[in-house]
Parts: C-alpha cells; sequence; structure tokens
C-alpha cells in the first residue's frame, strides 16, 4: 500500500520541493498551505492532493487528519515545515512580533502533534519530523527571535521523541543550512521600528551576509532528499544536518568551547560584510 506524507507550507521551498519528491517517488501527498486555491502546478502531480492548513489556526488543525483521510488509506508521516523568520534587534520587536514568531515556529508544531500523536498511537505507528534549522544550535545577532523559536522546537522534539518511541512513533529533527529559498523575501519580516537607533551597521552587515549566502546557497532538493532519507532508512536517528556545511558547522559548535566558536562565526560574518 502507498505510504502518506502530509506536509504544510508547501506552497513554497523545502515544503513544495519535498511535496514533489515524494509525488515523484510514488507517496501519496497532503500538501497543505494557506491559499490552496492559488496553487497550479502541484494539483497536477499524481497522489497530490491539495489542503487548506494555517498552522496557527485551531480549526484547520482540528480537521485536517480526517479531511485528509477522506482521500487516502492512513497518514504516516506528519512533516512540519512551515515557518518564517521574525528578525531584527529584539529592541525593536513588540510582544506581537514575539507572540507570532512562537505561534507559527513552535505553537503551530506543537497544536499539530498534539493532533497527531493519538492518531499514530490509535494505527500504532507514525513519524514526526521538525524543521529547526543549524541555528537551532547556535544564534546570530539579530535573529533571537527566530532562534530562540528553533531552539526551542529543538528542545520539544528531543524529549518528544523519548516520549514516543515506545509507541512506534518516531520523531527526528531537520537542520538546514542557508537553502535558496524565499525565506529571505516572503517569509522575513524585518522589526520596522525606527525609533530605535543605533543597531544600523550591524543590521547592514548581517541582513547583507544573510541574503548573499542565501543566493549562493543549494535549492531546495537537496533538503527534500534529507527528508526522504529520515523517512526511509528505518533508523531512530534524531538529527538530520542538511545543506552546505550544515554538518562541518554542528559539528564545530558541538566539539569547539562556545567563545571560540562564537568568535570564528562572527569574524566570518564580518569578513562577508
Ligand atoms: N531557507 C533557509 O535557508 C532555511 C534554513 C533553515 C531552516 N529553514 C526552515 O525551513 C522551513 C521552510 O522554509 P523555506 O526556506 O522553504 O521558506 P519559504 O519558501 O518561504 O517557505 C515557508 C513556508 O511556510 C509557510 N508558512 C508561513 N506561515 C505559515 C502559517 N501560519 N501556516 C502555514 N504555513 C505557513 C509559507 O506559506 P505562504 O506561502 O502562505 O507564505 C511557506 O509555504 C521553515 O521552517 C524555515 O524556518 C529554512
Amino acid at each position: 500500500m502507498r505510504k502518506t506524507i502530509l506536509i504544510t507550507g508547501a506552497s513554497s521551498g523545502i515544503g513544495r520541493a519535498t511535496a514533489k519528491l515524494f509525488a515523484e517517488k510514488g507517496w501519496n501527498v497532503a500538501a497543505t498551505m494557506r491559499a490552496p486555491k492559488e496553487e497550479t502546478e502541484l494539483k497536477e502531480l499524481p497522489n497530490l492532493k491539495l489542503y487548506e492548513l494555517d498552522v496557527t489556526r485551531k480549526e484547520h488543525l482540528q480537521k485536517i487528519i480526517p479531511e485528509v483521510e477522506a482521500d487516502f488509506p492512513k497518514i504516516d508521516v506528519l512533516f512540519n515545515n512551515a515557518g518564517y523568520g521574525a528578525v531584527g534587534a529584539f529592541e525593536k520587536s513588540s510582544e506581537e512580533d514575539v507572540l507570532q514568531q512562537f505561534q507559527v515556529n513552535v505553537f503551530g508544531v506543537m497544536d499539530l502533534c498534539r493532533e497527531f500523536i493519538p492518531y499514530f498511537r490509535m494505527k500504532g505507528e507514525g513519524m514526526i519530523i521538525n524543521t529547526s534549522s543549524v541555528v537551532g544550535r547556535f544564534t546570530i545577532p539579530l535573529y533571537s527571535l527566530y532562534c530562540s523559536s528553533k531552539w526551542a522546537l529543538e528542545g520539544f522534539t528531543e524529549a518528544l521523541q523519548f516520549e514516543l518511541r515506545k509507541f512506534n512513533i518516531k520523531v527526528k529533527l531537520l537542520e538546514p543550512a542557508a537553502i535558496k529559498t524565499d525565506f529571505h523575501g516572503r517569509s522575513l519580516k524585518i522589526f520596522d521600528n525606527e525609533s530605535v537607533k543605533g543597531y544600523e551597521k550591524m543590521e547592514k552587515a548581517i541582513f547583507s551576509g544573510m541574503r548573499s549566502r542565501n543566493e549562493k546557497a543549494p535549492g531546495p532538493e537537496v533538503v527534500a532528499k534529507t527528508v526522504f532519507k529520515a523517512v526511509t532508512d528505518g533508523s531512530q536517528k534524531l538529527r538530520y544536518p542538511t545543506g552546505k556545511g550544515a554538518s562541518a558547522v554542528l559539528l564545530a559548535r558541538k566539539i569547539l568551547p562556545t567563545s571560540w566558536f562564537n568568535k570564528i562565526l562572527l569574524k566570518q560574518q564580518n569578513r562577508r560584510s
């Protein structure tokens, strides 16, 4: 029997590339997105169906499993991919910026896991893949909200893996490095509080460095392949670094003292700017 993967944020980037790859590999794909009516290309793929899902809307989360089960026999994998970056000096952010960042990147994932855990337990098996980032394990100035949302996801996912192993539910973390998607376009919200001064030089250096790294980065197909590996390798492995330099930077983070690691990182960022 064909297996089924449900993907959040499948309208763009990593989610979209993953939807295409799994459809190509013969999987059923439940490609969820905020605006399925605007999607024209994906719906032409065999065994792929579109569903409306905004991860911040409880009414969408609560009906997604029955909606997908009306089309496909069973859901085997939940791929929590949807996310965005709320960036800029923390001093410039509002309480709403903080809440929204966590609502999408963290609480949306937790809420969907809350829907799927009893479902997977009932089926006797399942898999959850949450999308963190390499910056789920280190930080970058001006990315305090984004980094803390991904750090939260790392802690959540690691603990969940311990809890769910005995129910035959695998839990995994995807840790992409820079990937060329629309993340620095549609998915970047830069705080625009112009009354706060003093960060201009840092903003110029960090944002231009991140943009140029993103331009030179590999496309989302690389990450889609890693998701396919995570789903099919049969292992209990938790973390899947992916993209250029992801494994190397995370190894350096693991073995170097934090002060050395941060010094090297800042030096590289300054050199790029
Ligand atoms: N690109 C990178 O360098 C990079 C690196 C590390 C980690 N990541 C992570 O990878 C994931 C995918 O990002 P991407 O690079 O593929 O960027 P992207 O092309 O901009 O895709 C982001 C996706 O998230 C969706 N989304 C945002 N808010 C949502 C909500 N409330 N409900 C449902 N969907 C929502 C977007 O939907 P709309 O089309 O409706 O806006 C879009 O489909 C994110 O979690 C991101 O943090 C990316």
